[in-house]
């Protein structure tokens, strides 16, 4: 049989041969040390991009994530996050567990959080309710099925925030995803929030790597913290010199992720049986329902007999995720396979 069509998730992603011979000839020293002089190089790029004072390279996002949240807050407050945010669902309760914070979570169809959605779950605190310690967005939304937050919502967020004297952190894993469905660069769409998460080995491609940027201060604090955590690295330019790869290069070519996930989505909405809007994919996201007498399980074990892979997420709910490793003519084999199944 031919290669597998994983459309599991973007994190599937093989390094590109030019990923892997920078890795090859990377320059490094210990990052313990602040020595290596590729993880240097990258941390400095990504505040750049950003435009922002600093940034930490971390082996993952949800370490990133929890780093931000860590830092922002103290023991006993409240981190208002979407109900499907992907530090509430996906990252083990890691906010409560390491930094002593309770997710207070706000439901919303789109998982876009406007103002108006947050306000009624800040507390500044006193009476009964611990008080709100930060505010978590999310854009690219991995479990809304890849919508993004339009940079007036994040904008309007962050000022009444900051009136509240709130910080705001962004999960963007999936940030360049973001910025190309908006055709805007990173550093537009994000100007008002205090600090960024966004993941190298998602859509970007690199086998491993993170990055967390915000105020100088702040990201030395992370610094130390990442240490608690076991997530000082040493010789990490290896990672780095593949990330530096990704983050000038994969940006470029992820418009073409999101057309093959809108050919995907209009496909599947004409096999009788899925129910999906291809219209709200905006990204390289597909999240679609069966309306047919099987388990997504079970569709999901038919399709992977016949070489195309997909996650499961809920009992009768499927993501397929787009990325460079998967063309247009995968995409077609895959529609022809998921028809058959049905
Ligand atoms: C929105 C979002 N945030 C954070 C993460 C965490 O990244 P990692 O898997 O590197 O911990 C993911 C991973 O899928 C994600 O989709």
């Amino acid at each position: 049989m031919s290669q597998p069509i994983d459309l599991r998730s973007d994190t599937v992603t093989r390094p590109t041969p030019a990923m892997r011979r920078a890795m090859a000839e990377a320059e490094v020293g210990d990052d313990f040390y602040g020595e290596d002089p590729t993880v240097n190089r990258l941390e400095s790029r990504a505040a750049e991009l950003f435009a922002r004072e600093a940034a930490l390279f971390v082996p993952s996002g949800s370490m990133g994530n929890l780093l931000a949240i860590w830092c922002w807050t103290d023991r006993g407050q409240e981190v208002v996050c979407d109900s499907r945010s992907h530090s509430y669902v996906h990252e083990m309760g890691a906010m409560s567990a390491i930094a002593g914070v309770m997710p207070h979570t706000v439901a919303s169809s789109d998982g876009i959080l406007t103002w108006d959605r947050i306000a009624p779950h800040v507390h500044t605190g006193g009476g009964y309710y611990a008080p709100t310690g930060l505010i978590e967005l999310e854009s690219s939304h991995n479990l809304a099925g890849g919508t993004v937050y339009p940079p007036e919502v994040i904008a309007d967020v962050a000022a009444h925030a900051h009136a509240a004297g709130l910080k705001i952190h962004l999960d963007g894993a999936r940030i360049f995803n973001a910025a190309v469905a908006l055709g805007k660069s990173v550093t537009e769409i994000t100007p008002s929030v205090d600090s960024i998460m966004f993941c190298l080995s998602k859509g970007l491609g690199a086998p491993v790597g993170s990055l967390l940027v915000g105020p100088r201060e702040f990201i030395a604090k992370a610094r130390v913290r990442r240490r608690i955590l076991g997530g000082a690295m040493r010789q990490a330019g290896v990672l780095a010199s593949a990330a530096l790869v990704a983050l000038e290069e994969s940006p470029k070519i992820l418009a073409r992720d999101h057309e093959n996930a809108r050919f995907l989505a209009e496909g599947l909405a004409q096999i009788p049986g899925i129910l999906l809007d291809a219209t709200k994919v905006a990204t390289n996201i597909v999240i679609f329902d069966l309306d047919v007498r099987t388990t997504a399980a079970a569709f999901a074990a038919a399709l992977r007999e016949r070489g195309v892979i997909c996650a499961v997420f809920g009992p009768q709910t499927i993501r397929m995720v787009t990325h460079y490793d998967v063309d247009r003519a995968a995409i077609s084999r895959a529609l022809e396979t998921i028809r058959a199944v049905l």
